[in-house]
């Protein structure tokens, strides 16, 4: 056992104390029950399973009818749905573990076959040309249509209700998913946003839905159970582009993050190779450890080495691994035995049933065979 690792060591974030650095990603797995969108047993296995890690973030959960955009992906708006999420809260405290619901909207990233034939809605009309995956197979995205303002006053009171459903739900905080080329991110950039009202144009509007939700979480839970998710140089995927007006908005969201005392901040390195992108960060955890002053946590594509590197180099507090917690329930139990992590299936990441889901095994059980 090696437990001297950076990534093994205690953390603490606002109230709650967490037993290591090791997180699990928020990671969407198309098992929620149709028609209401609801998790169940399964589920509760499944985080069970991942209860070690420091920090687990849900699957995005959408906040709204309105917020979907995959099939079969859990809501949190609903009576119903807050009371089968109990489950899943209890188990993982059952188990020790520590449990964020992410709270999701993709916005434009849908399809009219969720909403009746209506059109999928965004910052402005714009089409992501991206796939869909809906219930009849994928299908090619449309040109969305903006948001009302009363459409975007009625978004803000549906993040506000999931939050106080989440709380209801037993969760120890909840992770606003800002990320991805999602609803927020398609406020933030100048590509997905022509708006000219105040939720368009200038970078502080641009932000604005962003902070008048957590403005809006704070009133129904404390502001250091918040966490939020940015992925700063996201190009060419989810119908992201960068331009350059993207990161100077990131700059300006993360300064003005310092003025709240959230739970952490959720950063992404980049996804795809950006080194000959004009305008992209190519390392975002240096550019913006030195900027925000709260936990700073980062993502995507590390490994037992680079992540305990990027502790000890003081440019994370925490990291969240995704896929490697897929296929390694146990991941940090692994790490501390310096033990193989086992290679995950791409084809059950988004299939019905308990195969590529619960069936991995932990470290003792791969043992004996
Ligand atoms: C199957 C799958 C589902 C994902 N679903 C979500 C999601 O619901 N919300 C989110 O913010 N990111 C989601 N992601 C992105 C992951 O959180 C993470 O950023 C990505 O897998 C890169 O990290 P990794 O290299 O450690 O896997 C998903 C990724 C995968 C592989």
């Amino acid at each position: 056992m090696d437990t001297s690792q950076p990534l093994l060591q205690p953390i603490t974030v606002g109230s709650l104390n967490l037993k290591n650095r090791v997180w699990m990603a928020p990671m969407t797995r198309s098992r929620a029950a149709n028609p209401e969108n609801k998790v169940f047993e399964l589920h509760e296995e499944y985080y069970r399973q991942r209860a070690s890690a420091g920090l687990i973030i849900s699957e995005g959960s959408q906040v709204s009818p309105q917020a979907v955009g995959y099939i079969n992906t859990p809501g949190i708006y609903s009576a119903a749905q807050t009371e089968a999420w109990k489950g899943v809260a209890k188990a993982v405290h059952e188990a020790d573990g520590h449990i964020f619901i992410q709270l999701w909207h993709v916005g434009r990233m849908s399809h009219p076959d969720f909403h009746g034939g209506e059109l999928p809605v965004s910052a402005s009309a714009t089409n992501p040309n991206s796939k869909s995956f809906t219930p009849n197979g994928f299908k090619d995205t449309v040109t969305a249509r903006a948001m009302t303002l009363e459409e975007i006053k009625q978004t803000i009171e549906d993040f506000k209700n999931a939050a106080k459903n989440a709380v209801e739900a037993g969760f120890d905080g909840v992770e606003i998913h800002s990320s991805n080329g999602y609803l927020f991110h398609q406020f933030f950039n100048t590509s997905s946003n022509h708006r000219t009202d105040e939720y368009g144009g200038s970078m502080e509007n641009r932000a604005r839905l962003l902070f008048e939700v957590i403005d809006a979480i704070k009133e129904v839970m404390p502001e250091n159970r918040i966490g939020l998710r940015l992925n700063p140089s996201l190009h060419g995927v989810f119908g992201m582009t960068l331009d350059k007006d993207t990161i100077p908005t990131f700059d300006y969201i993360i300064n003005r993050l310092n003025d709240y005392d959230l739970a952490y901040l959720h950063l992404s390195e980049p996804f795809t190779d950006v080194s000959e992108v004009p305008f992209a960060e190519q390392n975002i955890a240096k550019r913006y450890r030195p900027i925000y002053k709260g936990t700073l946590v980062i993502n995507s594509a590390f490994d037992q080495k680079s992540g305990n590197e990027v502790i000890e180099a003081g440019l994370a507090d925490a990291v969240a691994f995704g896929k490697p917690f897929i296929s390694n329930p146990d991941l940090p139990e692994r790490i501390a035995e310096n033990a193989d992590w086992a290679e995950w299936d791409q084809n059950t990441f988004y299939t019905p049933g308990e195969k590529g889901y619960t069936d991995y095994k932990r470290l003792e059980e791969a043992k004996v065979g």
